[in-house]
Parts: structure tokens; sequence; C-alpha cells
């Protein structure tokens, strides 16, 4: 079956869309982002990804050119078209093609913004089973720009960073600056210690994750203690548990940081648990 994408107000089949060469994204990275995921047919925690992209658009002074029914109705109709039941919804919107190139920002009057959206068709999604086994982690040195808190398309950093990770043999690698750690690749990264769960705080030197609110909010309701704060590598390996959280991962257990065990070396209990809540609960919410 061929793949129904959006491209600037039309559903397309996806070797029929088109995109200018002029494309502020494509010269310059001049875009934004999201990835919603679906599963049994729904979206899950839309509202925080609409809201994060409504943030990043606006930081960087992007019209968002579509509501929020708008949003939500090309979700949707690109799930029923591509018969998506566990999945991911990826969209992006750029300053624009200009038709030529220039470092200045075309006016938004007679260049509006490029909306693409896709899915992606990832039957079970949610039974993944790196979760049963956990993710091995190498730390990099974060050497990312300063707005991570806005969800752009510059992620040949982070592609790298997976690559070295490859390399190494591991599946991910969690990012280091000024000796502690920033957050994962794609993903925010946690420990737990007794009954603290820890975490980096929000600031520009994260992205503000949509499930990372989530898992906060529910690891508070099941009475454990969220601690935001950043954590050493060293720490981090000496910890009971480890893991990370993404709308595409959800919460994914971490058993290795740089060839060091944590623990028995198998994903711990809280992390399974934090999944199995976090799941049950975006189950329930999904639109
Ligand atoms: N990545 N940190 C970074 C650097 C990310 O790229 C992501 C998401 C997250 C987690 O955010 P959320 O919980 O809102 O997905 C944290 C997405 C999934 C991606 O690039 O595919």
């Amino acid at each position: 079956m061929t793949r129904t994408v959006y491209v600037n107000g039309e559903f397309l089949p996806e070797d029929q869309a088109k995109i200018s060469i002029f494309d502020r994204a494509f010269l310059m990275s001049d875009g934004v982002y999201e990835v919603t995921s679906v599963l049994d047919g729904k979206l899950i925690a839309f509202d925080g990804h609409l809201k994060r992209l409504e943030r990043s658009l606006s930081e960087l002074e992007i019209r968002n050119p579509l509501t929020e029914d708008e949003w939500l109705s090309i979700h949707r109709q690109l799930v029923e078209a591509n018969g998506i039941t566990d999945g991911l919804v990826y969209l992006q919107v750029t300053r624009g093609a200009p038709g030529d190139r220039d470092f200045a920002w075309p006016d938004p009057e007679t260049c509006p913004p490029t909306v693409v959206l896709f899915t992606q068709n990832k039957p079970g999604l949610a039974e993944s089973p790196a979760a049963k086994i956990g993710m091995k982690v190498i730390s990099i040195p974060d050497i990312r720009w300063g707005r991570r808190d806005i969800k752009t398309v510059q992620l040949l950093y982070p592609s790298m960073g997976k690559m070295m990770a490859k390399k190494a043999g591991a599946d991910d690698a969690w990012l280091v600056e000024d000796g502690l750690v920033t957050e994962g690749t794609s993903n925010n990264a946690y420990i737990v210690k007794g009954n603290q769960i820890i975490t980096r705080q929000l600031s520009n030197d994260i992205l503000h994750g949509i499930t990372r609110a989530a898992v906060l909010t529910l690891a508070r309701e099941a009475q454990m203690e969220v601690v935001e704060r950043p954590f050493t590598i060293a720490e981090a390996q000496q910890a009971d548990e480890a893991f990370i959280s993404s709308a595409s991962a959800f919460v994914m257990p971490v058993v290795e940081i740089d060839g060091a065990a944590l623990g028995d070396g198998k994903p711990g209990k809280v992390s399974a648990r934090m999944r199995e809540i976090y799941l049950d609960e975006m189950r329930k919410t999904a639109i």
C-alpha cells in the first residue's frame, strides 16, 4: 500500500509529494517537528505535543499555520488513510521556501510555512522486546547548540551519537556537558536510587519531553519521590536502575552505561512499573 502523506494542504501518495529545494529546513534546518505515537489507532498525549509545537514555533517566530482542530483532523485522517493501529505521526513545520537562499528570514506575508506530515507503521510498538532486555548506553560529549528546548530538525549530532553508540556495540548515547548528563540523543534520561527518581531539571539545556512530564506526574502519584537535578555518569553507574523516556520508546530501561552493568544487568522493577503505569494511563487518555 502506498503511504498517504500530507503536504501544504494536500493528502498525496508519498511519491507525488514535493518540497522546494529552497525550503529553509532543507538549506538551514529552519524548522521544527513533533512525533506523536499511535496505539490502538489513537493519538497518545496529543495535546502536549501540540502545545510544545506552538512553543517551538513561537520561539523561532514562525507562525503556526493551522488551528488545533486542523492539526487533530490531519493526524486522524493520516492514521485512517494508512491503516495505522500502532505507529507514529511525524509532523514538521518550516519557515517556508522563499525561492532563493538567504540567511535573513523571508517576509512571512509572502512566504508561508511549509507543513509536512507522514505516518510510520510500527505494529506492536508498545510490546517492544527491548523493554524486557533493556538498553546499553554510552556517554558522549553534548556539543549541540544552546536551545535544545526548541524541537528543531537539526538532528545531525543526535544521529552521529546513535552511530557512535552502534559502533561501540550499544543502543544509544547519553550526552554529557560539564560532567553532567543532559539527556539521551532522542530521549530524556533518568536514574533510580531507593525511592527517588532523578532526572535533570527543565532549562534550555534539554528538550522538555512530553513523556517526561507524564512520567513525573505518574511517579509522584505512585508515591515515588521525584528529584529534578543533574547527575554524573559515575552516579548513574552506581544507581539501582536507569531508564529513558520518549514519545516513541515510552519508558525504556537502561541496563548498562559505558560498559558498567547496573545492578544485576536486568531491567529494574521501578522502570518496568513506570512503563506499565505510563502505557496504561496513555491508552486511557488517547484520542
Ligand atoms: N525525540 N530529548 C530529545 C533530544 C528528543 O529528541 C526527544 C524526543 C525527547 C523526548 O521527548 P518526548 O517525550 O516529547 O518524545 C527528549 C523524538 C521521539 C524523535 O526525535 O523521534
